[in-house]
């Protein structure tokens, strides 16, 4: 049987984009199976996707460790215990340290809402509000050390209506997040992400 892929995914919050890749999963348009979801917030909804679909779900306390370096460390250790092939982050929040980033070096993958390099950071639905900007959207990218930044290998654009508020567009961007995430996975499991990659654009409605 042919191999499939296997997913550690990082995660902080809600879990909606884990949800979204678990579905394409079941639904065979992601070919990978999820080895580990860990989180660094004990509270966060994403943690109870575990249970509900028996996939080991862990909390790694930060309070634990003695610095950000070990935290990381720490980080990579479990989940190379979990031998994941690709490393999701899924509304991870944390920022993560050159040690982690170098043990899966160009293998970490990350979703932010908004068409990156514009409004990297955190409430990026607010920057490009409080930006006035027309266009808005959402980045698949492979993570290098600057935080929010890494060649692009999905984006997908939404229109800001004049009527919209952060959470009104952080809706209509999430929609198009649950989207362009699991085919960003699947371009990475056929290979299609690699260094000469050129932005591709998803088109919307
Ligand atoms: C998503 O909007 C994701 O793009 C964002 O956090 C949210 C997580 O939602 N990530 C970042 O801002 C990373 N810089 P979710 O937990 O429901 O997937």
């Amino acid at each position: 049987m042919e191999k499939k892929y296997k997913l550690g995914i990082l995660v902080s919050g809600r879990g909606s984009n884990l949800q979204a890749i678990i579905d394409a999963i079941q639904k065979g348009e992601v070919n990978a199976e999820i080895a580990v979801i860990i989180s660094n917030k004990k509270k966060a909804l994403a943690l109870e996707k575990g249970d509900r679909y028996g996939i080991p779900a862990l909390f790694l306390d930060p309070k634990l460790y003695g610095s950000k370096k070990d935290y990381d460390l720490a980080l990579v250790e479990k989940l190379q215990s979990y031998a994941p092939d690709l490393i999701c982050l899924a509304g991870y929040m944390r920022i993560l340290r050159t040690e982690f980033i170098q043990a899966f070096a160009g293998r970490i993958i990350n979703i932010h809402p908004s068409l990156l390099p514009s409004f990297p950071g955190l409430h990026a639905q607010k920057q490009a509000l409080d930006h006035g900007v027309k266009i808005a959207g959402c980045t698949v990218h492979l993570v290098e050390e600057e935080v929010d930044a890494g060649p692009i290998i999905l984006q997908a654009a939404v229109p800001v209506l004049n009527e919209d508020n952060e959470d009104s567009l952080s809706a209509r961007i999430l929609q198009q997040e649950h989207i362009i995430y699991p085919q960003a996975i699947q371009m990475f499991i056929e290979g299609r992400v690699g260094n000469s990659m050129k932005a591709k654009t998803v088109e919307t409605q």
